[in-house]
C-alpha cells in the first residue's frame, strides 16, 4: 500500500515571511526566492523567458560575472530589420508581432550590456550567448533547489532556438514574414553574439537539453522530459525542414524519492483501465487562456492543473508539510496467469512480456481507496496544504491552478503589470470559488 511509503519529513514550523505565501509578488526571482525558507515548497512549475525569443517589459538586472568587479559596461546590440510590433517593450524595444509590421526599417536594438568580467546587465533571455543565459537560469534554479522539499517535484517548460538561418547573421533584408517569425532565434551582426563551438547557421541550439545537463550538474535529478506538441505552431518561413512544433517539460527532482501521483494523470486523461508502466505523459496543445493583460507565453491552464495534481497532493500534514498519498490496493494477479508467461512474450497490443497479464490488469485496475498520511506525526489531520511555486509566474496560470486545486502558491514576476494581472486573476477566482460554495 502506498500509504506506508514514508516520504521525507521536513523542517517543522517553517517561518514564512507574511508577504510571500499566496501572493503574486513583483520582483526578481532570485531575490524573492532568497526570502523563502529551506525545503518549504512541494512543487515548482515554471516557464522562464526563452533564449532570444521575446522582450519583456521588465527592468535590466545584473547577472553573473565577478561580484567584486567595478563593471565597465559595453553595449550589446542587435541589428534588426523590418521591426514588427505587438506589445512595446521598454526603450522602444519590440517583441515578436502579431499586429503590425513596419517595413524596411533597419536599426540596432540595445538589449543589454556586458562587462569583461562576464557580467550581463539586461533581461534574462536576451544574453548574447546561450551559455550566459543558462548560467543565469542556474542562479535562479540554485535557489529553487534550496527551497524545494527533498521529496519535491520541479516541472520546467522550455523551448529551443535556432542559430540564425534565413533570419540570421548576414540577412540584411528580411521579408515581413521572416521578421514576423522571430520565434526561432534572430541573430545579429553584433560581434558580441557567440554561439557554442561548432554551431552553424540553421543549427538547432539545443537549449532544453543544455539546460537539463546543466541542472543535472547542479544537483538536480533529471527524471523525464515530456513533449508538448503544438499542433498549430507558429508559422515559419522555412521550406527545408519541418516547423518547430515541440516544447519540452522537464521533470526534475531533488532526490531519488519524490512525490508523484500517476493516478492523477490517469484521471485527467480519463483512462479507466489500469495505469500501465509504459504509459507516459504527452501534452498536445489546445489553447492558452488569455488574461486581461496580453501575455504571449502563457501556460494552458489544463497542463498546469495536471502538473499540479501529479506533482503535489490535495492534503498535507499541518506540522511537517509532508504530502498525503493515495492508498492503493493492487488486486493480486492469479497464479495461473503468471504460469507460462515467458519474458519474451510478445503481444501485438502490448510490447514486452505478459500480454495476458496486462489484459487482466486492465480489467482489474488498482482500487484507489483514500488519501492517507505519509509521515509519522501524531497530529496529522491532513489540513496542511502543499505549496506550488512559479518563479516566473507571468499572469499567474500556475497560481490560479494551485488555488483552484486547494494548494497554496507563490507566484513571482519581475513585471508589475503581469504580477498585478496574476493577483487579479487569483482574487477573481477566490470570489468565484466563494460563490460556488
Ligand atoms: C514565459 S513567461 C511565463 C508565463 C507564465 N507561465 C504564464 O502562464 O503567464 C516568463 C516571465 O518571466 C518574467 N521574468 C523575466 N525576468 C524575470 C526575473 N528576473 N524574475 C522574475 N520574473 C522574470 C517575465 O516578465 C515573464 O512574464
Ligand atoms: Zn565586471
Ligand atoms: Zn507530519
Amino acid at each position: 500500500m502506498n500509504g506506508e511509503r514514508f516520504l521525507s519529513k521536513e523542517n517543522e514550523a517553517l517561518e514564512w515571511p507574511s508577504d510571500i505565501l499566496n501572493h503574486c509578488i513583483v520582483g526578481d526571482a532570485r531575490s524573492v526566492l532568497r526570502r523563502i525558507p529551506d525545503k518549504a515548497v512541494h512543487c515548482i512549475i515554471t516557464s522562464p523567458p526563452y533564449w532570444q525569443q521575446r522582450v519583456y517589459e521588465v527592468p535590466s538586472l545584473i547577472w553573473g560575472g565577478d561580484m567584486n568587479c567595478q563593471h565597465e559596461w559595453e553595449s550589446c546590440g542587435f541589428l534588426r530589420t523590418n521591426a514588427n510590433l505587438d506589445h512595446p517593450g521598454p526603450d522602444g524595444r519590440r517583441t515578436r508581432g502579431q499586429e503590425a509590421f513596419t517595413k524596411n526599417t533597419s536599426y540596432v536594438l540595445h538589449f543589454g550590456d556586458i562587462c569583461k568580467c562576464g557580467a550581463w546587465k539586461g533581461q534574462l533571455g536576451l544574453e548574447p550567448t546561450p551559455e550566459m543565459y543558462i548560467n543565469h537560469l542556474l542562479e535562479v534554479f540554485s535557489e529553487a533547489l534550496r527551497v524545494l522539499r527533498t521529496d519535491g517535484v520541479f516541472w520546467l517548460n522550455l523551448a529551443d532556438s535556432y542559430a540564425g538561418s534565413n533570419q540570421g547573421r548576414g540577412t540584411k533584408q528580411m521579408t515581413p514574414l521572416q521578421d514576423h517569425n522571430v520565434g526561432t532565434c534572430w541573430m545579429t551582426e553584433a560581434p558580441s553574439v557567440r554561439l557554442p563551438e561548432g554551431t552553424k547557421p540553421k543549427d538547432i541550439i539545443g537549449i532544453p537539453w543544455a539546460i537539463a545537463f546543466a541542472l543535472r550538474a547542479q544537483g538536480w535529478y533529471w527524471r523525464q522530459w515530456i513533449p508538448w506538441l503544438k499542433l498549430n505552431p507558429m508559422t515559419e518561413s522555412v521550406r527545408d525542414r519541418p516547423a518547430d512544433s515541440l516544447e519540452v517539460v522537464h521533470l526534475l527532482t531533488k532526490s531519488r524519492r519524490n512525490y508523484f501521483d500517476m493516478f492523477a494523470a490517469k484521471a485527467h486523461f480519463g483512462i479507466s483501465r489500469s495505469w500501465r508502466s509504459g504509459d507516459m505523459l504527452l501534452f498536445i496543445d489546445t489553447y492558452s487562456e488569455r488574461s486581461e493583460v496580453k501575455h504571449y507565453a502563457t501556460f494552458p491552464t489544463d497542463f498546469t492543473s495536471l502538473l499540479t495534481e501529479v506533482g503535489s497532493s490535495p492534503k498535507a500534514c499541518p506540522r511537517c508539510g509532508t504530502a498525503w498519498v493515495r492508498s492503493i490496493e493492487n488486486p493480486r494477479i492469479p497464479q495461473e496467469l503468471r504460469r507460462g508467461v515467458k519474458k519474451t512474450d510478445y503481444h501485438p497490443q502490448y510490447y514486452g512480456s505478459g500480454g495476458n497479464i496486462q489484459r487482466w490488469r486492465d480489467a482489474n485496475p488498482p482500487i484507489i481507496k483514500d488519501w492517507v498520511p505519509s509521515c509519522r506525526c501524531s497530529d496529522n489531520s491532513g489540513a496542511g496544504k502543499c505549496i506550488i511555486l512559479d518563479p516566473f509566474g507571468g499572469t499567474g496560470t500556475v497560481a490560479v491552478a494551485a488555488q483552484k486545486l486547494g494548494r497554496d502558491f507563490v507566484s513571482i514576476d519581475l513585471s508589475g503589470t503581469y504580477s498585478n494581472a496574476a493577483a487579479l486573476r487569483v482574487r477573481n477566482q477566490a470570489v468565484q470559488m466563494e460563490l460556488e460554495i
